[in-house]
């Protein structure tokens, strides 16, 4: 860790002098953000756009340049527009920094920690204006990411500046530790808490005999050590503990399949991200391995994408905890008039509208048999994953991390001169606001939403933890339904956190309406 600030600092102020002219530069490949606006503040945010870096030969005979990425997520653009959906309505009121306008730069992490790292630098550094020395602009605070992964390699490089680092989707119990993340807060709560809610649940249903897949990954990794301490405590046994990486080649997966199938154990608690789980569900339907109880961690239990028709036999009657869902208002509208623009910095949708329309947005291109695009197509006819916001959990996340940036500078924009926190009661230069300041600010925020959530941290930068319990179903029309049977409050006391809804059906595993018992 010691040497990895080191060369922070170091790719920070690489300063060239050239015969007496001091020229300020970025080290490194510029990169350029997918989405940007500028405003008196900016906020920076980084999303997993694509799911995979592309593997380089390092022979290092050439400059290797930036790395590349594959595999677009639609999911992840839409974070970054719920971002740009809740700074706008920040910019827009006239009761939340009515003087102040907002901006913001978001990066693709890949999601990979040299990717996120490489994007953190580029936060930290302004791009426009690195020929003056005189002051490095950079974020007030990092949206970001979704991995905890990918989240680990954000938040050690922002954690030594100071920079308050957000998250709306890393789970992994490691961030609570405030030596290792002084600047981490996040709108999602811990694992901590979920894994001793999965093992409360497998216990509450009479399943003590158990096999365990996780993703290969800090999430999975660390998510289900945790779980599998939990669930021995609880009296539960686990026949099997295996890990899946969506990079592992298939036959990893095929040896995985012959696992469960060999097992005895009817139950199946995963600990696993969507992308990672949705592999090994196909291969499971190939084989026709169905009837299996699944208990599911909130990283794939609300992932609609995992189960098409076909697939939802595999999983149908699964069970878990999620992030209750909520509904923003304005926010499906808005994403589904986004446009994308070929304007350097701003070029996050162009791949995706190209996708979606079989079409291109680099004009010129003659002799290509690929159509250019209008920008008259409309995303409202096509069923794309980038314009549903059914389930807005993780976007409410998004909506409510930005917030609490706005709420954090609010509070110090009207600071009482002499009645300031900060040394001799000062108050922050308005003017002049730094990250450390506005990192003061995010522990002090508690405020609540339109939806009349409140929003606030603890010690830790965790936020209350509630999930909801969920419950695949089917409903009559064949699509797929997460229904809420019952609730996880944290906060109350032992003994009371369980509460199940009494006026819904359960479907478990095999259509059985009682519960599968060993
Ligand atoms: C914020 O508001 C200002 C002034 O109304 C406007 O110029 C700017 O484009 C807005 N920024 C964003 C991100 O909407
Ligand atoms: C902010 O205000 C502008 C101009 O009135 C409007 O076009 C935009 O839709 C508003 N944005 C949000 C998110 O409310
Ligand atoms: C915003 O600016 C206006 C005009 O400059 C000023 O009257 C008002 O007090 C300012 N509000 C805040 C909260 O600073
Ligand atoms: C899958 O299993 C079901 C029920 O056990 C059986 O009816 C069906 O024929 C099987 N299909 C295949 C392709 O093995
Ligand atoms: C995209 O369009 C090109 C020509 O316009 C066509 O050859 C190709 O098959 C199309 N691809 C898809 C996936 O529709
Ligand atoms: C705080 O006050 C003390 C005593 O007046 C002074 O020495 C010190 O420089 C002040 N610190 C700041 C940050 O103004
Ligand atoms: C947040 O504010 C509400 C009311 O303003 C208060 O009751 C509550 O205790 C506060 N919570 C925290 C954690 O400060």
């Amino acid at each position: 860790m010691q040497l990895r600030a080191d060369l922070m600092v170091l790719a920070l102020l690489t300063v060239t002098a050239e015969a007496g002219d001091t020229v300020c530069q970025a080290y490194g490949t510029k990169e350029l953000p997918q989405f940007s606006k500028g405003g008196d503040i900016n906020i920076g945010g980084i999303f997993s756009f694509h799911q995979n870096p592309v593997a380089v030969n390092p022979t290092l005979q050439v400059n290797p340049g930036a790395l590349q990425c594959e595999w677009l997520d639609p999911g992840e653009l839409q974070y970054a527009q719920t971002m740009i959906f809740a700074i706008e309505e920040i910019n827009n009121s006239s009761y939340l920094l009515p003087n102040l306008s907002l901006g913001y730069r978001i990066y693709d992490s890949c999601p990979s920690i040299p990717v996120s790292v490489r994007a953190s630098l580029a936060l930290m550094n302004e791009y426009e204006k690195s020929q003056s020395c005189t002051k490095t602009a950079t974020v007030q605070a990092v949206i970001g990411d979704t991995t905890s992964t990918s989240t680990i390699g954000i938040a050690r490089t922002m954690g030594p500046f100071h920079i308050p680092v957000i998250s709306h989707s890393a789970t992994c119990a490691c961030f609570s530790n405030r030596r290792e993340y002084p600047s981490f807060f996040r709108t999602v709560p811990s694992d901590l808490y979920q894994n001793r809610a999965l093992a409360k649940l497998v216990k509450h249903f009479g399943w003590t005999w158990v096999g365990a897949i996780r993703s290969n990954s800090d999430y999975g990794n660390n998510g289900m050590a945790t779980f599998l301490e939990a669930a021995a405590s609880e009296g539960v046994c686990v026949e099997y503990s295996v890990a899946i990486y969506r990079t592992d080649p298939r036959q990893w997966f095929l040896q995985v399949v012959d696992i469960i199938k060999r097992s005895t154990s009817k139950v199946i608690v995963a600990f696993a991200d969507g992308t990672d789980l949705e592999i090994l569900i196909k291969e499971l339907y190939r084989q026709n391995v169905t009837g299996l109880q699944w208990v599911g961690s909130e990283g794939w239990v609300t992932y609609r994408y995992l189960a098409s028709h076909i697939n939802y036999a595999v999983v149908q009657g699964a069970v878990g905890f999620a992030v209750p869902n909520m509904v923003i208002p304005g926010l499906g509208t808005f994403i589904a008039k986004t446009r994308p623009s070929t304007q350097p910095g701003n070029k996050g949708l162009v791949e995706l509208w190209e996708m979606t329309f079989n079409c291109s947005m680099t004009t010129g291109s003659e002799g290509s048999s690929v159509r250019g695009c209008t920008l008259t197509e409309s995303l409202r006819e096509t069923d794309s994953r980038y314009t549903d916001v059914s389930d807005s959990s993780l976007l409410n996340n998004v909506y409510k991390a930005v917030y609490a940036v706005g709420h954090a500078v609010h509070l110090l924009t009207t600071c009482q001169s002499g009645q300031g926190p900060f040394e001799n009661n000062t108050c922050a230069d308005k003017h002049n606001i730094e990250p450390w300041q506005v990192l003061h600010y995010l522990t002090k925020v508690n405020f609540t939403t339109k939806n009349s959530e409140v929003v606030f941290f603890d010690d830790h930068g965790d936020p209350p933890a509630r999930y909801s319990l969920v419950n695949w179903q089917m409903d009559n029309t064949g699509s797929i339904v997460f229904e809420t049977i019952g609730y996880y409050d944290a906060s109350r006391p032992e003994g009371q956190q369980f509460e199940m809804k009494e006026d819904v059906s359960t479907v478990w595993a095999g259509h059985q309406t009682k519960i599968y018992l060993q």
